[in-house]
């Protein structure tokens, strides 16, 4: 894997294998690296999520580390990403997995130092690998010196004016401001000692900033710079759409026109995006900027899109549209035409750290995601939704746009459903009394190695992992077991990635609807590459003149069958090829 990763390295551009950020900074400088004439990496690249705490334990303390990550590199380099993007690594006192940040300019001690992360960055660029940060502007940690500080001031402080606090309502202010609700569950507001109310639209211990305060731009605008100084390529930006706030903090009426409503998607919100685009496009290399914006309204969300602002969005409608065909066809269209309006490419992502793995959802009747029906002991066919999670990512990875994959999802790991209470660690379980069962599930540290827990994930067989949790039956879904196995989801994954390198439809093609019916979805990309993924019962015979590239599960006697997605390229007779060919034997 070592050798992969060095000959990887070894092809790149002279500014790509820059170890340290000076030297890439001055990629103009150097032969061949035009950058203003070339596509921009982000347009198309894989971004692979890296939730540390479950990644790989270097140190044996049970917590996975950046010196872990290290260790595996040659690993993502072999896999074939393009990026890492890594879950908040700030030192934290992990009320919500690190997503309560104390200190966003260092590194949390159980995960490693800054120094070493640095030194992360660096090895991982060397591989040509780049790195995203994650940046949680929406609240800060309860224990952030700014909200200590405000617990300590007086009322109508300034120090209380970098979040909303507020006196309650009802006869000695014992009721809340307002009826917003958590995220998480129960009352979007906690009294402090002296009376007062603060907004938290997460947990208690994520007190909401006021984005009203000129100090709040500044420091955040500070902490980008901070990491793009690092030669952190972007950032993953937290909760982008609830920054900003109606100041009457009024009720929340449901059906509230866009941008209308009083904590969600507010109007003066590009405005922030808009300045950090400008710091973001300042840099010799420009860094990215991803928004996490959760918007039903795929016009809306495109407006984070123009091109003075976010470059990419987490396709979410694409991730939580259930695994059928009228439905994905639909997703994936609206998808393309919103984003061409605004010319960002759409991304494709099939799961992350807040959700069902998608083996597990695709393997139920409800194959869709929603935080609201999402429950326990669901039934559940792990073999068809690993069937089907296999045709997903050979979709997803032939759509145009950027890909993002979430760590493990490259191993089919279904989520862990059976984690005792007393184990969870999830505030969404612990605020839902247990109704909600929580994102602990798709947490479980990664199995590296082995035949029994913690699977190579540590270098101490006895240790006890932050979330104690690992099901007994992951053997043969380890990286050990599945390397040399050619049918595996990482065997799948990798030679994906390896042929979606080579862009087998040429550079940035456009994708044009085939029709196959409406059990199939077709689309042919460039001259010669076409899509196929088959979701009826009935078995698709291919096109004549065109060669398999690969397939998601065998063919049957050259046919498609149920849940399987082909990539075909058209042979050199171009006479004997028609794309919609079967079309008439389907309608027939
Ligand atoms: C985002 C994160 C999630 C976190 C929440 C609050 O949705 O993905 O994990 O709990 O923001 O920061």
């Amino acid at each position: 894997m070592q050798t992969d990763a060095t000959e990887k390295a070894a092809e790149l551009p002279e500014c790509e294998r820059a170890t340290e950020l000076p030297e890439c900074e001055r990629a103009t400088e150097l032969p061949g690296c035009g950058r203003a004439t070339e596509r921009p990496w982000w347009r198309d690249a894989v971004v692979y999520q890296v939730y540390i705490r479950s990644f790989a334990d270097a140190n044996g303390d049970g917590t996975g580390d950046l010196a872990g990550v290290r260790a595996h590199l040659s690993y993502l380099a072999a896999l074939g990403v393009d990026a890492l993007w890594f879950n908040p690594w700030y030192p934290s006192p992990l009320a919500d997995a690190g997503y309560d940040v104390v200190d966003y300019r260092s590194i949390d001690p159980a995960f490693g130092t800054l120094g070493e992360a640095e030194q992360l960055i660096a090895e991982a660029r060397a591989l040509g690998i780049r790195t995203i940060v994650d940046i949680v502007p929406n609240h800060v940690s309860s224990l952030h010196p700014w909200f200590k500080e405000a617990l300590a001031a007086p009322a109508a402080s300034v120090a209380r004016q970098r979040f909303w606090f507020r006196p309650g309502k009802g006869a000695d202010g014992e009721l809340p401001p307002n009826e917003w609700q958590s995220i998480f569950g129960g009352s979007a507001w906690t009294r402090v000692a002296d009376g007062e109310w603060y907004l938290h639209l997460f947990a208690p211990e994520q007190p909401d900033l006021n984005w009203e305060r000129p100090e709040v731009w500044d420091e955040h605008e500070d902490i980008l710079r901070f990491w793009f100084d690092r030669g952190v390529a972007g950032v993953r930006i937290d909760s982008a759409a609830l920054l900003l706030k109606d100041p009457e903090l009024p009720e929340d009426v449901p059906d509230a026109a866009p941008g209308e409503h009083p904590f969600t998607d507010r109007d003066q919100l590009h405005d922030v995006y808009r300045r950090w685009r400008a710091l973001a496009d300042s840099y010799v290399e420009p860094r990215v900027l991803v928004g996490e914006v959760w918007l039903p309204d795929a016009e809306r969300l495109a407006r984070y899109l123009r091109p003075d602002e976010l470059h990419t969005v987490f396709n979410f409608d694409f991730l939580a549209c259930p695994w059928e065909p009228g439905p994905m066809r639909a997703s994936i269209k609206s998808a393309l035409a919103s984003h061409a309006r605004v010319d960002a490419p759409a991304t494709w992502v099939l799961s992350n750290h807040d959700v069902t793995r998608s083996v597990t959802r695709y393997g139920r009747a409800d194959t869709g995601f929603a935080f609201e029906t999402k429950r326990e002991g669901t039934p559940t066919d792990l073999l068809r939704g690993q069937r089907r999670a296999r045709a997903a990512a050979l979709l997803a990875m032939a759509l145009p746009g950027s890909m993002y994959i979430y760590q493990g999802e490259e191993l089919g790991l279904p989520e862990a459903e059976d984690i005792p209470p007393e184990k969870r660690q999830d505030p969404m379980w612990l605020r839902s009394g247990g109704v909600d069962p929580g994102r602990d599930g798709c947490r479980v540290a990664l199995p590296w190695s082995g035949t029994k827990p913690p699977y190579g994930f540590s270098p101490d067989p006895n240790v006890r992992l932050w979330l104690d949790h690992q099901p007994d039956n992951w053997g043969p879904l380890s990286v050990e077991a599945q390397t040399e196995d050619p049918s595996s989801m990482l065997s799948l994954y990798r030679a994906g990635l390896r042929i979606r390198r080579q862009a087998p439809w040429g550079a940035g093609s456009q994708l044009q609807w085939l029709d196959y019916g409406e059990e199939v979805i077709a689309f042919a990309r460039g001259e010669s590459f076409f899509c196929i993924v088959n979701f009826g019962t009935q078995p698709l015979e291919l096109p004549a003149g065109a060669d398999v590239l690969m397939a998601s599960t065998e063919l049957v006697g050259d046919k498609l069958s149920q849940d399987t997605t082909v990539w075909l390229v058209q042979t050199t007779n171009r006479a004997a090829f028609d794309p919609e060919q079967p079309r008439a034997h389907h309608s027939s």
